[in-house]
Formats: structure tokens, C-alpha cells, sequence
């Protein structure tokens, strides 16, 4: 018999070289401006912000019969990483947590060191995952217009020059690094199987072509992965990761954090690390970033709910926290289940 089992929501973490334009990328999804309040540009924390199917299906209504199955996820969990070379950690960190990938290459710049160090980390994981080849628009005569790709990769719709610039490009810049680090890559309109060959999807978050086209290839592959993976039981104590530690107003040190596995319930009880070693403490709130909602940097709200399934952001009140830091472990249990999740903790 299987009760509350639900699908659960796949992470996608968003991974490249500073300033490829990740961060633009989701902003331009979600309708949000992150991208303009960072300092210097500069994205210094992991993200996460929920993509709901309807979201998904709305932007790619034209494309979805490319999928060749009804689109059955909940959404999306999108992971945000820096990509300035000090945050090899939380590229790590973001690597690690992600069921697939989103590998964000400037189509112009082609392959720099964070490219490459991102590649590695999503071989490492072995993490499927697809690539934004972006900034498509500065691509010399390129017209570049929002909508799907497909309808505008044509002679009808590019000089000829243009397309002979794209094609260059596209090879040197974005197919031949992949396949000197070992990988088959294409135009995701020329792949056939996209479990051996990486798709790559040309877009532009300044003009938003292309991204009808990036999220139904996301959807496709997340679909894939969860047929293949059966950690879909979203019914045990929960699973997460610290991204940050507030202080918010009323609420005293909070912590931001990411559960990729099971569910979270009030009044359970967060046990976490610190550097010396587990806290234990009962949880007072559970909130929840809105939909859209870019956590660290949300335009509402958060929302106090009761318990929240993976995968999710989620802000954590509860008394205790001072020793937490970014980065450590944490589990969501009832009392009886304590013990055990210490344990957990210290073993990982
Ligand atoms: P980090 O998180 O700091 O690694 O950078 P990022 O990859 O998130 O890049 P970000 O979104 O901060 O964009 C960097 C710069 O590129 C910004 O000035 C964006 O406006 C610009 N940019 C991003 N995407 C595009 C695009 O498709 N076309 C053009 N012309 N500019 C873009
Ligand atoms: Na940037
Ligand atoms: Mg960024």
C-alpha cells in the first residue's frame, strides 16, 4: 500500500562561470530583479526559489509536445550558484545537492575555468544535466527575439551570416570543450537520446528566446531522472542543508535552509551541526519562501505553513542557534527519531 506518496519536486542547481548570466537566467523565469540588488553583480550565497509546473507549462506551451509524456512533476527547485572563483565551496555545496543541472555558458566567452570546475563537480555527482548556451543576443546579427528557439533559428528569421556565426560558436565555444572533458554534446534540436548526449539550448535572458525551449528540455530530463531514481518516498523525517543563518526581526537567528529529502513538521525537532558538534531544538515556525520567490532576496512574505515536503526551501525559527553555520547538515524528526538523527549528523 502506498500512502502520501508524492512525487517529489527535483533540485536543479544552475552552475557556470561569473557573470554567464545564471542568475539573470532565473530572473528572467520568475519575472524577478535579484540580479540588480547584488552587490557588485556578484551572486555570493546559494539561492533557491520554487518553479511550479503551471509556471513551466505556461512558458513552454508551444514546445510541450516536444515532451513525449504528460508533465507530471510538482516543479522545480532551482538552486542559484556563484560562480566568482572564491565560491568553489558553494559551488560544491550546490553541485552536491542537485538531482540534475543547468550549466550556463556564454555562448560569446565560451569555456573558463568555472566551466570547466563546474563540469567537474557534476561529473563527480554524476549529475544529468543540460547547457544554457546564453547571451545568444550579442551573437553579430543575430535577431533575437523572446519566444522559442526553434521558430527562430531559420533562414527565414537569421542572415545567413548569422547562422554560420551561431554554428561556429556553438562548436568551438561550447561543443568541443564538452567533448575534450568527455562528453557527447549537441543543439538539443540534433540530439536524439538526451541520456548520452548533452543538450545544449541557445537563449538569452536579456531577450528571452530560448527559454520556452530551456525549461521543457529541464522538464524532460528532470521527468527522466525521477522514472529512473525512486527516492520519491516524500514521507520520512526530513533532510536538509543550512544555506544561511538570520537574524530576523521577531524571530531572533533563523536558519534558511534547503530539504532535499522527506517532510518537515512543526513541532518536530531540528537537529543540526555546529563545528563542535549536534544541536538539538524544538522548532517554534516552518516558512515557507511564495512560489517565484527568489529565497534570498524574496519579493513576499514567508508564508508559516505546517509541514513542507522536499525538495524546498525553508526558513527555520527555533530557540538555539547561535553555533549553526552555513553548510552544515540537518534533520527534522520527532522526538523518538532523535537519537538516531544525531547520529546521522555526526556521521556525515
Ligand atoms: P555570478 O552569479 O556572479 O557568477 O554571475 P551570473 O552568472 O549570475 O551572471 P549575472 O546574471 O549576474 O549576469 C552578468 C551580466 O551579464 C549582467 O550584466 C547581465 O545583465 C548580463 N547578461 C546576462 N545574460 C545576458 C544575455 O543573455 N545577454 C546579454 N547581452 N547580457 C546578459
Ligand atoms: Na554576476
Ligand atoms: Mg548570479
Amino acid at each position: 500500500m502506498v500512502i502520501g506518496m508524492a512525487l517529489r519536486c527535483p533540485i536543479v542547481s544552475v552552475l557556470g562561470h561569473v557573470d554567464h548570466g545564471k542568475t539573470s537566467l532565473l530572473d528572467r523565469i520568475r519575472k524577478t530583479r535579484v540580479t540588480k540588488r547584488e552587490a557588485g553583480g556578484i551572486t555570493q550565497h546559494i539561492g533557491a526559489s520554487e518553479i511550479p509546473t503551471d509556471t513551466i507549462k505556461r512558458i513552454s506551451k508551444d514546445l510541450l509536445g516536444m515532451l513525449k509524456a504528460d508533465l507530471t512533476i510538482p516543479g522545480i527547485l532551482v538552486i542559484d550558484t556563484p560562480g566568482h572563483e572564491a565560491f568553489t565551496s558553494l559551488r560544491k555545496r550546490g553541485g552536491a545537492l542537485a538531482d540534475i543541472a543547468i550549466l550556463v555558458v556564454d555562448i560569446n566567452e565560451g569555456f573558463k575555468p568555472q566551466t570547466v570546475e563546474a563540469v567537474n563537480i557534476l561529473k563527480q555527482n554524476r549529475t544529468p544535466f543540460i547547457v544554457a548556451a546564453n547571451k545568444l543576443d550579442l551573437i553579430p546579427g543575430w535577431n533575437s527575439v523572446e519566444g522559442p528557439f526553434v521558430l527562430n533559428f531559420n533562414e527565414k528569421k537569421q542572415h545567413p551570416n548569422a547562422l554560420t556565426e551561431f554554428e561556429i560558436k556553438l562548436y568551438e565555444n561550447v561543443i568541443k570543450p564538452l567533448n575534450e572533458l568527455g562528453f557527447e554534446a549537441d543543439l538539443f534540436t540534433r540530439v536524439k537520446d538526451i541520456t548520452k548526449t548533452v543538450s545544449i539550448v541557445p537563449v538569452s535572458a536579456v531577450t528571452g528566446e530560448g527559454i520556452p525551449d530551456l525549461l521543457v528540455m529541464l522538464a524532460g530530463l528532470a521527468q527522466k531522472f525521477l522514472e529512473q531514481n525512486l527516492k520519491l518516498d516524500v514521507e520520512g523525517p526530513a533532510k536538509g542543508t543550512v544555506l544561511e543563518v538570520k537574524e530576523e526581526r521577531g524571530l531572533g537567528k533563523t536558519i534558511d535552509a534547503i530539504i532535499y529529502d522527506g517532510v518537515a513538521k512543526q513541532g518536530h525537532y531540528l537537529v543540526v551541526g555546529n563545528p563542535t558538534g549536534v544541536v538539538v531544538s524544538r522548532i517554534k515556525a516552518l516558512l515557507k519562501p511564495k512560489p517565484l520567490d527568489e529565497m534570498r532576496d524574496p519579493r513576499d512574505k514567508f508564508k508559516p505553513v505546517k509541514e513542507v515536503a522536499a525538495a524546498s526551501g525553508l526558513k527555520i525559527s527555533a530557540p538555539d542557534l547561535d553555533t549553526v553555520i552555513a553548510g552544515s547538515p540537518l534533520r527534522i524528526v520527532p522526538k523518538n527519531k532523535i537519537e538516531e538523527a544525531k547520529k546521522e549528523i555526526m556521521e556525515e
